[in-house]
């Protein structure tokens, strides 16, 4: 299913990328360029954004990288995004509020499905399911995960079971996240995130001006 679409008046946007590329700065920057504009909108974070799942995101980023399998990840995953739809996104969109959230299903498309064996299709099946929505505009940023890794690793926030999988894999995510945005041509949008701050948050709120025309 796609999203909701423009016509309701409400915008809903992901941004996706590989550890450290600079996600949530970017989300922080587009809401308040959407507030400054007069627009109210709801930011939020996956996996996460309402309690519960924000419960679930710690046995997910925390601990060892093999705590669970892939599998299993894209369970809990799916629990946490479907009460992060029921108690935040639905709400917000439903009242006309554009949602901004850093990390949605292209992140379990690529980081459950497609690096760790091959699990799209159950990740497809299960969205298609559960969740059976997707933004109306996804900006994927894209790095070097050289680069990224280091910057992600930096901040030792205690959430490093990703970043811990190591830089192999930190390649082929960046790969799995250049293809879905090849699959995804009207709703993705690939951004060079190897810039400065100021000049990605430009492009990046062009692009969303230009869908809210
Ligand atoms: P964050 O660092 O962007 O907050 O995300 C936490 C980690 O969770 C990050 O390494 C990516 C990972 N992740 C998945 O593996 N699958 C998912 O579906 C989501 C939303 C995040």
């Amino acid at each position: 299913m796609s999203g909701t679409g423009p016509e309701r008046g409400a915008l809903f946007i992901s941004l996706e990328g590989i550890d450290g590329s600079g996600k949530s700065t970017q989300a922080r920057r587009l809401a308040e360029t959407l507030r400054a504009t007069g627009r109210d909108p709801v930011l939020t974070r996956e996996p996460g954004g309402a309690p519960g799942a924000e419960d679930i995101r710690r046995l997910l980023v925390e601990g060892d990288p093999d705590r669970w399998s892939p599998e299993t990840e894209i369970l809990l995953f799916m629990a946490a995004r479907r009460d992060h739809l029921e108690r935040t996104i639905r709400p917000a969109l439903s009242a006309g509020r554009d949602v901004i959230t850093d990390r949605f299903a292209d992140s379990t498309r690529v980081y459950q499905g497609a690096t760790r064996g091959d699990l799209r299709g159950l990740v497809d099946d299960i969205h298609d399911r559960v969740i059976g929505i997707d933004p109306d505009l996804t900006l994927i940023l894209d790095m070097d995960p050289e680069v990224a890794l280091t910057r992600g690793l930096a901040r030792r926030s205690g959430e490093d079971r990703f970043e811990d999988f190591g830089l192999a894999f930190q390649h082929r995510l960046r790969d799995g996240f250049r293809a879905l945005a090849a699959e995804y041509p009207r709703r993705c949008v690939l951004i060079d995130a190897g810039r400065n701050p100021d000049a990605i948050a430009t492009d990046i709120a062009a692009l969303v001006a230009q869908r809210l025309a």
